[in-house]
Protein backbone atom coordinates (compact mmCIF):
# COMPACT_ATOMS: atom_id res chain seq x y z
CA UNK A 1 0.00 0.00 0.00
CA UNK A 2 1.24 3.62 -0.95
CA UNK A 3 -1.63 5.32 0.65
CA UNK A 4 -2.62 6.53 4.18
CA UNK A 5 -5.63 4.25 4.45
CA UNK A 6 -4.61 2.36 7.56
CA UNK A 7 -5.22 -1.59 6.58
CA UNK A 8 -7.74 -3.41 7.81
CA UNK A 9 -7.93 -7.15 8.59
CA UNK A 10 -11.61 -8.40 9.73
CA UNK A 11 -12.30 -12.19 9.83
CA UNK A 12 -15.61 -12.92 8.96
CA UNK A 13 -15.84 -16.44 11.40
CA UNK A 14 -19.36 -17.21 9.59
CA UNK A 15 -21.63 -20.25 11.19
CA UNK A 16 -18.82 -21.33 13.54
CA UNK A 17 -17.93 -21.72 17.10
CA UNK A 18 -19.68 -21.72 20.53
CA UNK A 19 -19.48 -19.56 23.96
CA UNK A 20 -15.99 -21.24 24.89
CA UNK A 21 -14.20 -21.70 21.37
CA UNK A 22 -15.75 -17.85 20.81
CA UNK A 23 -14.08 -16.81 23.83
CA UNK A 24 -10.97 -18.33 23.31
CA UNK A 25 -10.59 -17.15 19.73
CA UNK A 26 -11.34 -13.83 20.60
CA UNK A 27 -8.92 -14.14 23.81
CA UNK A 28 -6.15 -15.21 21.32
CA UNK A 29 -6.85 -12.06 18.77
CA UNK A 30 -7.18 -9.78 21.59
CA UNK A 31 -3.76 -10.83 22.90
CA UNK A 32 -1.60 -10.15 19.79
CA UNK A 33 -3.51 -6.86 18.78
CA UNK A 34 -0.99 -4.77 20.19
CA UNK A 35 1.61 -6.95 17.93
CA UNK A 36 0.32 -5.28 14.63
CA UNK A 37 -0.16 -2.12 12.90
CA UNK A 38 -3.42 -3.14 11.26
CA UNK A 39 -6.99 -2.32 12.47
CA UNK A 40 -8.85 -5.69 13.43
CA UNK A 41 -11.97 -6.31 13.10
CA UNK A 42 -14.09 -9.69 14.07
CA UNK A 43 -17.40 -11.02 13.08
CA UNK A 44 -18.74 -13.68 15.20
CA UNK A 45 -22.01 -15.20 14.84
CA UNK A 46 -24.95 -13.14 16.33
CA UNK A 47 -25.74 -15.34 19.45
CA UNK A 48 -22.08 -15.03 20.36
CA UNK A 49 -21.41 -11.12 19.68
CA UNK A 50 -22.14 -10.24 23.62
CA UNK A 51 -19.52 -13.20 24.53
CA UNK A 52 -16.92 -11.97 22.14
CA UNK A 53 -17.52 -8.02 22.82
CA UNK A 54 -17.09 -9.49 27.03
CA UNK A 55 -13.44 -10.37 26.46
CA UNK A 56 -12.57 -8.59 23.21
CA UNK A 57 -11.15 -5.07 24.67
CA UNK A 58 -10.68 -1.90 22.63
CA UNK A 59 -7.98 -3.25 20.37
CA UNK A 60 -10.03 -5.44 18.13
CA UNK A 61 -13.21 -3.90 16.65
CA UNK A 62 -16.74 -5.81 16.48
CA UNK A 63 -18.69 -6.83 13.85
CA UNK A 64 -22.14 -8.39 13.01
CA UNK A 65 -22.00 -10.68 10.01
CA UNK A 66 -25.43 -9.38 8.58
CA UNK A 67 -28.26 -6.96 9.38
CA UNK A 68 -32.31 -6.70 8.64
CA UNK A 69 -33.06 -3.82 6.68
CA UNK A 70 -35.77 -2.40 9.26
CA UNK A 71 -34.75 -0.41 12.39
CA UNK A 72 -37.37 -2.72 14.57
CA UNK A 73 -40.38 -5.01 14.28
CA UNK A 74 -42.01 -7.82 13.16
CA UNK A 75 -38.94 -10.10 11.32
CA UNK A 76 -38.68 -13.03 12.60
CA UNK A 77 -35.27 -13.98 12.93
CA UNK A 78 -33.38 -10.76 11.92
CA UNK A 79 -30.97 -8.41 13.82
CA UNK A 80 -31.33 -4.92 13.01
CA UNK A 81 -28.03 -2.71 12.64
CA UNK A 82 -29.38 -0.53 15.75
CA UNK A 83 -29.43 -4.40 18.00
CA UNK A 84 -26.00 -4.85 16.55
CA UNK A 85 -24.78 -0.99 17.86
CA UNK A 86 -26.36 -1.57 21.02
CA UNK A 87 -24.24 -4.73 21.11
CA UNK A 88 -21.13 -3.07 20.92
CA UNK A 89 -20.91 -3.22 17.18
CA UNK A 90 -19.18 -0.52 15.11
CA UNK A 91 -19.03 -2.64 11.62
CA UNK A 92 -21.40 -4.82 9.98
CA UNK A 93 -20.99 -7.10 6.85
CA UNK A 94 -23.38 -7.09 4.19
CA UNK A 95 -24.24 -8.94 0.62
CA UNK A 96 -21.75 -11.60 1.34
CA UNK A 97 -22.13 -13.80 -1.38
CA UNK A 98 -23.32 -16.73 0.86
CA UNK A 99 -25.76 -14.38 1.65
CA UNK A 100 -26.82 -13.63 -2.29
CA UNK A 101 -26.75 -16.84 -2.87
CA UNK A 102 -28.32 -18.47 0.51
CA UNK A 103 -31.06 -15.77 0.82
CA UNK A 104 -31.36 -14.55 -2.81
CA UNK A 105 -30.18 -10.83 -1.59
CA UNK A 106 -29.94 -8.59 -4.17
CA UNK A 107 -27.66 -5.39 -4.51
CA UNK A 108 -31.16 -3.42 -4.18
CA UNK A 109 -31.67 -5.47 -0.21
CA UNK A 110 -27.71 -4.73 -0.02
CA UNK A 111 -27.81 -1.41 -0.56
CA UNK A 112 -30.93 -0.84 1.73
CA UNK A 113 -28.52 -3.04 4.68
CA UNK A 114 -25.95 -0.88 4.48
CA UNK A 115 -28.28 2.26 5.07
CA UNK A 116 -29.57 1.17 7.79
CA UNK A 117 -25.74 0.14 9.05
CA UNK A 118 -25.29 4.04 8.51
CA UNK A 119 -28.49 5.19 10.02
CA UNK A 120 -27.24 3.05 13.01
CA UNK A 121 -23.83 4.55 13.00
CA UNK A 122 -21.67 1.52 12.01
CA UNK A 123 -19.39 1.06 9.19
CA UNK A 124 -21.33 -1.32 6.19
CA UNK A 125 -18.69 -4.02 4.87
CA UNK A 126 -20.16 -4.17 1.39
CA UNK A 127 -19.32 -7.50 -0.15
CA UNK A 128 -19.17 -8.14 -4.43
CA UNK A 129 -17.88 -10.85 -5.90
CA UNK A 130 -17.83 -12.85 -9.38
CA UNK A 131 -18.53 -16.58 -9.91
CA UNK A 132 -16.07 -18.79 -11.69
CA UNK A 133 -18.77 -19.07 -14.90
CA UNK A 134 -18.32 -15.11 -14.92
CA UNK A 135 -14.97 -15.04 -14.72
CA UNK A 136 -14.38 -17.79 -17.31
CA UNK A 137 -16.70 -15.52 -19.93
CA UNK A 138 -15.07 -12.36 -19.50
CA UNK A 139 -17.78 -10.70 -17.21
CA UNK A 140 -15.79 -9.84 -14.24
CA UNK A 141 -15.66 -6.35 -14.49
CA UNK A 142 -19.31 -5.92 -15.47
CA UNK A 143 -20.60 -7.88 -12.78
CA UNK A 144 -18.35 -5.77 -9.74
CA UNK A 145 -19.83 -2.68 -12.28
CA UNK A 146 -23.10 -3.25 -11.83
CA UNK A 147 -23.15 -4.45 -8.05
CA UNK A 148 -21.06 -2.08 -6.48
CA UNK A 149 -23.83 1.12 -8.28
CA UNK A 150 -26.40 -1.31 -6.79
CA UNK A 151 -25.06 -2.15 -3.57
CA UNK A 152 -23.62 1.20 -2.47
CA UNK A 153 -25.52 4.04 -1.00
CA UNK A 154 -24.89 7.07 -2.25
CA UNK A 155 -24.41 8.67 1.27
CA UNK A 156 -21.32 6.11 1.46
CA UNK A 157 -17.64 7.58 2.41
CA UNK A 158 -14.70 6.30 2.81
CA UNK A 159 -15.64 6.40 7.15
CA UNK A 160 -18.60 4.70 6.77
CA UNK A 161 -18.50 1.71 4.27
CA UNK A 162 -15.57 -0.65 3.25
CA UNK A 163 -15.79 -2.43 0.18
CA UNK A 164 -14.42 -6.12 0.07
CA UNK A 165 -13.83 -7.71 -3.08
CA UNK A 166 -14.50 -11.60 -2.68
CA UNK A 167 -14.57 -14.05 -6.25
CA UNK A 168 -16.88 -16.28 -5.62
CA UNK A 169 -14.55 -19.68 -6.51
CA UNK A 170 -11.79 -18.29 -4.13
CA UNK A 171 -13.85 -18.61 -1.13
CA UNK A 172 -12.84 -21.38 0.92
CA UNK A 173 -11.66 -23.34 -2.12
CA UNK A 174 -8.19 -22.70 -1.73
CA UNK A 175 -8.25 -21.14 -5.19
CA UNK A 176 -7.17 -17.18 -5.59
CA UNK A 177 -6.69 -14.91 -8.58
CA UNK A 178 -3.42 -14.03 -9.37
CA UNK A 179 -2.11 -10.62 -7.73
CA UNK A 180 -2.73 -8.75 -11.38
CA UNK A 181 -5.95 -10.03 -11.56
CA UNK A 182 -6.82 -8.37 -7.77
CA UNK A 183 -4.83 -5.42 -8.11
CA UNK A 184 -6.69 -5.16 -11.81
CA UNK A 185 -10.06 -5.48 -9.71
CA UNK A 186 -9.61 -3.32 -7.08
CA UNK A 187 -8.31 -0.62 -9.77
CA UNK A 188 -10.99 -0.50 -11.28
CA UNK A 189 -13.25 -1.03 -7.82
CA UNK A 190 -11.82 2.58 -7.11
CA UNK A 191 -11.85 4.01 -10.68
CA UNK A 192 -15.96 3.30 -10.45
CA UNK A 193 -16.47 4.95 -6.65
CA UNK A 194 -14.47 7.79 -7.95
CA UNK A 195 -17.02 8.42 -10.69
CA UNK A 196 -19.61 7.93 -8.05
CA UNK A 197 -18.72 8.92 -4.79
CA UNK A 198 -15.81 11.39 -6.16
CA UNK A 199 -12.22 11.68 -5.96
CA UNK A 200 -11.92 12.13 -2.16
CA UNK A 201 -13.57 8.96 -1.35
CA UNK A 202 -12.04 7.10 -4.03
CA UNK A 203 -8.57 7.79 -2.47
CA UNK A 204 -9.84 7.21 0.87
CA UNK A 205 -12.15 4.37 0.89
CA UNK A 206 -10.41 0.93 2.18
CA UNK A 207 -10.53 -1.93 -0.25
CA UNK A 208 -10.46 -5.67 1.21
CA UNK A 209 -9.49 -8.59 -0.39
CA UNK A 210 -11.58 -12.18 0.66
CA UNK A 211 -11.54 -15.47 -1.10
CA UNK A 212 -8.61 -18.13 0.56
CA UNK A 213 -6.71 -15.58 2.30
CA UNK A 214 -3.63 -17.14 4.28
CA UNK A 215 -0.48 -16.45 5.99
CA UNK A 216 1.11 -17.66 2.95
CA UNK A 217 -0.32 -15.91 0.62
CA UNK A 218 -1.28 -12.89 2.51
CA UNK A 219 2.16 -10.72 1.71
CA UNK A 220 1.64 -10.76 -1.86
CA UNK A 221 -1.85 -9.38 -2.05
CA UNK A 222 -1.70 -7.19 0.76
CA UNK A 223 1.23 -5.42 -1.31
CA UNK A 224 -0.74 -4.91 -3.57
CA UNK A 225 -1.40 -1.23 -4.31
CA UNK A 226 -5.24 -0.83 -4.04
CA UNK A 227 -5.87 -3.68 -1.47
CA UNK A 228 -6.24 -2.01 1.75
CA UNK A 229 -6.74 -4.93 4.02
CA UNK A 230 -8.63 -8.51 3.97
CA UNK A 231 -11.75 -10.25 4.95
CA UNK A 232 -10.88 -13.75 6.12
CA UNK A 233 -12.69 -16.44 6.52
CA UNK A 234 -11.25 -20.15 6.95
CA UNK A 235 -7.97 -18.08 8.65
CA UNK A 236 -9.91 -16.07 10.95
CA UNK A 237 -11.08 -19.22 13.40
CA UNK A 238 -7.07 -19.81 14.14
CA UNK A 239 -5.80 -16.08 16.03
CA UNK A 240 -2.48 -17.24 15.07
CA UNK A 241 -2.97 -17.18 11.57
CA UNK A 242 -5.08 -14.21 11.31
CA UNK A 243 -2.51 -12.35 13.75
CA UNK A 244 -0.22 -13.74 11.15
CA UNK A 245 -2.44 -12.45 8.13
CA UNK A 246 -2.46 -8.88 9.72
CA UNK A 247 1.48 -8.60 10.73
CA UNK A 248 1.62 -9.09 6.97
CA UNK A 249 0.43 -5.46 6.14
CA UNK A 250 2.82 -3.43 4.61
P1 LIG B 1 -12.27 -18.01 3.17
O1 LIG B 1 -11.16 -17.15 3.73
O2 LIG B 1 -12.59 -19.18 4.02
O3 LIG B 1 -12.03 -18.36 1.73
O4 LIG B 1 -13.60 -17.11 3.21
C1 LIG B 1 -13.57 -15.84 2.67
C2 LIG B 1 -14.83 -15.16 3.02
O5 LIG B 1 -15.89 -15.50 2.52
C3 LIG B 1 -14.77 -14.08 4.02
O6 LIG B 1 -15.95 -13.36 4.06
Amino acid sequence: MTNARTPLIAGNWKMNGSAAAATELARGVAAGAGDVSAELLVCPPAVLIPTVAAVLGAGVALGGQDCHAAESGAHTGDVSAEMLADAGCAYVIVGHSERRTDHGETSELVCAKAEAAHRAGLRAVICIGETDAERDSGKTLDVISSQLAGSTPAASDAANTVIAYEPVWAIGTGRTPTNDEVQEVHAHIRAVIKSSHGDAVAAGVRLLYGGSMKPENATGLLALGDVDGGLIGGASLQAADFLAIAASCP
